[in-house]
């Protein structure tokens, strides 16, 4: 089998990527080990920015985000029991837009499959090959067990922090990482959000957050200490701890049935350069960020946007300069947001190892972030998203 771009992963990265293509006229098959409903119902990011927003009505993929988003025009930073408004739009004229990632794959994979493209579920075995060479190809094994082989011109791995791409070229690499001392309890809960807006919550106990998907669904997050059991979190714990953390004058916490919960290490992470040879990494197989500041689904979306314009110079023209530059674009956006979500995860949460010196600097910075709209507007374009090119 023959394609010009082989794609592994049908995250955001992948998908988004095969759209972009075949809206050039490029021919791009996407592998996936995971089966459609798994990746359709897992539950992970939830907040698109604005040029994310935007990209996806520019091509054609809003019409359930248009009708389903929640568009928001600021969020709370909530410290001393008391709420400090960051408001979005006021201070940038952008927005955001909460709405599950899930559902954006879902949209992706609705869109491929209609239009008849190739996007292969459940493959085993991927490895990828030649990768030095202008016909590298990527072997696997299809889902009904046929062992098959596809060469492409180009490779993009968007196969996730776990994938086979990043190892398969690590020689080659630099890596940049920083794990934090904590993790993240994440719920899913059958009841209305107990306020209009998300809530960053920085509280003596630990982090707390609270955001939604719909006007009967709220998600919620805890800071928890790393690798928490989750066993250790019956539901009415969880409600307790987050009443205890988020209250303030005048809030009340809705509880309900918790439908899903997991805990998520945090880390940032960041390997350069983001190509070797003919693949090309793109969203969590080249970088992570921690969750505070809604970074990550966003980033992935800026780089295939960057390989795919640089892919549609070189199929039309042959030329390699947008290519060639690929790692670098990405890499000032990247960097942007690893410094903003590592700085939004340090302001917000309780170091356990902290001692009270640490404590003060976070309030401090609590404080004037709140009354500043020097630090607020700066806070609030990052959120927003920075244009997709804005100098950074
Ligand atoms: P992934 O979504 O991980 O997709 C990779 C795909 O590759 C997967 O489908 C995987 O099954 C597949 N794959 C892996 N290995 C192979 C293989 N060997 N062969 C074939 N396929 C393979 N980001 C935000 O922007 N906003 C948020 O609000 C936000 N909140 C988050 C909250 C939580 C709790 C978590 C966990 C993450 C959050 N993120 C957020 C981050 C966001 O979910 C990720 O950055 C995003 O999923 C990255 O997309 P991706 O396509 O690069 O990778
Ligand atoms: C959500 C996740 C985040 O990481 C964040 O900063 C805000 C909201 C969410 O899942 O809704």
């Amino acid at each position: 089998m023959r394609t010009q771009v082989g794609i592994i992963g049908a995250g955001p990265a992948g998908l988004m990527l095969a759209h972009l293509l075949h809206r050039a006229g490029i021919e791009s098959v996407v592998l996936e080990n995971r089966s459609r409903d798994y990746v359709e119902k897992r539950v992970r990011a939830g907040v698109l920015e604005h040029p994310t927003v935007e990209l996806l009505r520019e091509t054609g993929l809003a019409e359930r985000l248009d009708a389903q988003g929640l568009p928001h025009h600021g969020f709370a930073l909530r410290f001393d029991g008391v709420d400090h408004r960051v408001a979005l739009t006021e201070l940038t004229g952008r927005e955001i837009t909460v709405y599950g990632q899930q559902e954006v794959v879902k949209d992706l994979i609705a869109a491929r499959l209609a239009a008849g493209l190739a996007l292969e579920f459940e493959v085993t075995g991927v490895s990828v090959h030649d990768l030095d060479s202008d016909r590298p190809r990527i072997a696997y094994t299809d889902s009904s067990g046929a062992a098959r082989t596809l060469e492409c011109d180009i490779i993009a791995g968007c196969d996730g922090f776990h994938g086979i791409c990043r190892p398969a070229v690590a020689d080659a690499l630099t890596v940049f990482e920083r794990v934090y001392p904590f993790a993240w309890l994440g719920v899913l809960a059958q009841t209305p959000p107990s306020h209009e807006e998300l809530i960053y919550c920085y509280h003596d106990r630990g982090f707390a957050l609270h955001s939604m998907r719909s006007p009967e669904v709220t998600r919620l997050y805890l800071q928890v200490p790393p690798d928490e059991p989750i066993e250790r979190w019956p539901d009415d714990r969880i409600w307790e701890e987050l009443g205890t953390r988020l209250a303030a004058d005048g809030f009340t916490l809705t509880s309900g049935p918790i439908m899903e919960k997991g805990v998520t290490p945090m880390r940032s992470f960041v390997a350069e350069p983001m190509r070797h040879g003919r693949l090309f990494l793109a969203g969590d197989a080249a970088h992570i960020v921690p969750p505070t500041g809604a970074k990550g689904m966003n980033l992935a979306i800026a780089d295939v946007r960057v390989l795919a314009a640089g892919a549609a110079a070189y199929f039309s023209t042959g030329r390699t300069e947008l290519l060639d530059a690929y790692s670098d674009t990405c890499l000032r956006r990247v960097w942007r947001a690893e410094h903003f979500s590592w700085w939004m995860t340090s302001m917000l949460h309780r170091d356990p190892a902290g001692d009270p010196f640490d404590q003060r600097l976070q309030l401090s910075q609590l404080r004037y972030t709140a009354a500043s709209r020097a630090a607020l507007t700066s806070l609030a374009e990052n959120y927003v998203g920075l244009p997709f090119d804005a100098p950074s």
